[in-house]
C-alpha cells in the first residue's frame, strides 16, 4: 500500500509516459489516408499536455482497488485516460479557433488550425470525440461498467453543466459583468465537468460502489472548479514561453474569469479552500486516497 508521502512527480511522469504509449497504440499512424487529418491529430495530441485528466482517472482507480483490498491499476486502465485526453485535446483544438479564443499557440506549439488550416483542425475535434467513444467502446472492463462509463463522460462533455454547455457561456460571458453565480457556472461546466468525470470514470472502472461514486463526485467536483480557478490567475502571472500558450489572453478577451470578479487574493483562498474541502470527501478512504490527494494538491501548486 502507498505510504503518505507521495512522490507526485514519479507518479506524474509515469502516468504521462503510461498515458502516451496507449495514445501512440490509438491513434491511425501520421501515413494512414487520409494523412492531413492523422498528421493534424497526432500534432495537438502529442505537442506536449500534462496529461492530468487520464493521470487522476489512472490514480481514481487505483484508489478504489486499493480501498476495496487489491493493488496496482486494473488493466487496460490507460486506454480509459487516453479516451479522455482525446476528448479534452478535441476541446482545445475548437476553444483555439478563431471563431471561439482565437489562439495561435498551445502547448507550446503552433494550434491546429495554424498548422493545417480551420477546416482541418474543425474535423481533427471531431475526430478526436468519435475515436474517444470508439476507444471507450472497446476498453477491457465489464460491459456495464463500460456503458456506465460511455453515459457518465457524454452527460460531462455535453450542453447541460457539460464542457460544450460551459463553452457557451465562455463565449456569451464576454464583455458582460460577470457575477459571482455566472463564473461559476462557467467554471464548474467548461472544465470541472471532465475533471470531475475522469476521476469518477476512474473509480467506476475498478468496481467502485455508489458510495465510492459520491465521494469521488464530490472531491472531483472541487479539485475541478480549483484547477480552472488556476487556470485564470496563471493566465495573469505566467509569461507565454512558460504557459505554452497565449498569457494575458482572459484580459485582452474581457472574458469571465474567477479573478475578474473576485480578485486575485480570494482566488488563491478559494482554491486553497476547494482543495481541503476535496481532500475531506475521501477521508474515509484513508491512506489509499494519499496519490489522488497529492495531485489535486499538484492541480493548485502548478505554474504551468
Ligand atoms: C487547459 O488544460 C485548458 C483548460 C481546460 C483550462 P490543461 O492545463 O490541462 O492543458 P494541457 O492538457 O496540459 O495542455
Ligand atoms: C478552455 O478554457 C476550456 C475548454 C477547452 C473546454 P480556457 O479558454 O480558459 O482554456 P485555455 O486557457 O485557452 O487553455
Ligand atoms: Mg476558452
Ligand atoms: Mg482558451
Ligand atoms: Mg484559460
Amino acid at each position: 500500500m502507498m505510504g503518505m508521502s507521495v512522490d507526485v512527480k514519479s507518479l506524474i511522469r509515469e502516468g504521462v509516459e503510461r498515458t502516451d504509449r496507449a495514445l501512440e497504440r490509438l491513434l491511425p499512424p501520421v501515413a494512414q489516408v487520409p494523412a492531413s487529418i492523422h498528421g493534424a491529430m497526432r500534432h495537438s495530441v502529442f505537442a506536449g499536455g500534462k496529461r492530468l485528466r487520464p493521470i487522476l482517472a489512472m490514480e481514481a482507480a487505483r484508489t478504489i482497488r486499493t480501498a476495496h483490498g487489491a493493488s496496482g491499476f486494473p488493466p487496460g486502465i490507460e486506454d480509459l485516460g487516453a479516451a479522455i485526453e482525446m476528448l479534452h485535446t478535441y476541446s482545445l483544438i475548437h476553444d483555439d479557433l478563431p471563431a471561439l479564443d482565437n489562439d495561435d499557440l498551445r502547448r507550446g506549439k503552433p494550434t491546429c488550425h495554424v498548422a493545417f488550416g480551420e477546416a482541418i483542425a474543425i474535423l481533427a475535434g471531431d475526430a478526436l470525440q468519435t475515436l474517444a467513444y470508439q476507444t471507450l467502446a472497446a476498453m477491457p472492463c465489464p460491459a456495464d461498467r463500460a456503458v456506465k462509463i460511455v453515459g457518465l463522460i457524454a452527460d460531462a462533455t455535453g450542453t447541460v453543466e457539460g464542457m460544450i454547455g460551459g463553452q457557451v457561456l465562455d463565449l456569451e460571458g464576454e464583455h458582460t459583468k460577470p457575477t459571482a453565480e455566472m463564473v461559476q457556472a462557467i467554471h464548474r461546466a467548461k472544465t470541472g465537468a471532465l475533471i470531475r468525470v475522469s476521476i469518477v470514470a476512474g473509480g467506476v472502472y475498478a468496481g467502485a460502489d455508489a458510495e465510492d461514486q459520491k465521494r469521488l463526485t464530490e472531491f472531483g467536483s472541487k479539485a475541478g472548479l480549483a484547477f480552472q480557478i488556476v487556470d485564470d490567475i496563471l493566465d495573469l502571472t505566467q509569461d507565454s514561453e512558460h504557459l505554452g500558450k497565449t498569457a494575458g489572453k482572459d484580459v485582452a478577451s474581457d472574458k469571465a474569469t474567477w479573478p475578474a470578479v473576485f480578485g486575485m487574493e480570494a482566488s488563491r483562498r478559494d482554491a486553497n479552500r476547494l482543495i481541503a474541502e476535496a481532500f475531506a470527501a475521501l477521508e474515509p478512504c484513508g491512506d489509499a486516497a494519499a496519490g489522488l490527494k497529492a495531485l489535486a494538491r499538484y492541480l493548485v501548486e502548478r505554474t504551468n
